[in-house]
């Protein structure tokens, strides 16, 4: 089984931005997490990270028919991406949205989400744990 990781901008900077929302660990630390896990449970994972649009278009275009899979944190184009909602519904893959801060908390501005319409499922507030959920949850989701 294959999972790929989505993460949108400024993804790349955590351990560095906003600490008290993000939490201290890096970007390394996050993939570590990831890869680690997807060892326990037996799946190839790619994880990647983009801080512009188009390409997280053209990462989840990517994965069809490569994929089993995927976990997204689109960041900020969580609420404003249409384009990257209709590329998730065109390969129309089992989904995960991902969020390390709980956004129903909040400002107004982040309560909207786009890509939750293509998702099985959202995991908010949970910091770098939640894409383990995500991996968890998506390999029970493909395996029954
Ligand atoms: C985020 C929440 C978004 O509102 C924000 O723009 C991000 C990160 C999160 O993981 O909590 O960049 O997706």
């Amino acid at each position: 089984m294959k999972l790929t990781v989505i993460n949108g901008p400024n993804l790349n900077m955590l351990g560095i931005r906003e600490p008290e929302i993000y939490g201290k660990g890096g970007y390394n630390l996050l993939c570590e997490k990831i890869l680690e896990h997807g060892k326990r449970l037996g799946v190839q994972v790619e994880i990647l990270q983009s801080n512009h649009e188009g390409d997280l278009v053209d990462m989840i275009q990517d994965c069809y028919q490569k994929v089993d899979g995927i976990i997204i944190n689109p960041g900020a184009y969580t609420h404003t991406s249409i384009a990257i909602l209709d590329a998730a519904k065109a390969v129309n893959l089992p989904m995960v949205e991902v969020h390390i801060s709980d956004v129903s908390k909040r400002e107004a501005f982040r309560q909207i989400s786009y890509i939750r319409d293509a998702c099985l499922k959202t995991i908010m507030g949970h910091g770098m744990d939640g894409y383990l959920e995500a991996m968890d949850y998506l390999v029970h989701e493909v395996n029954k």
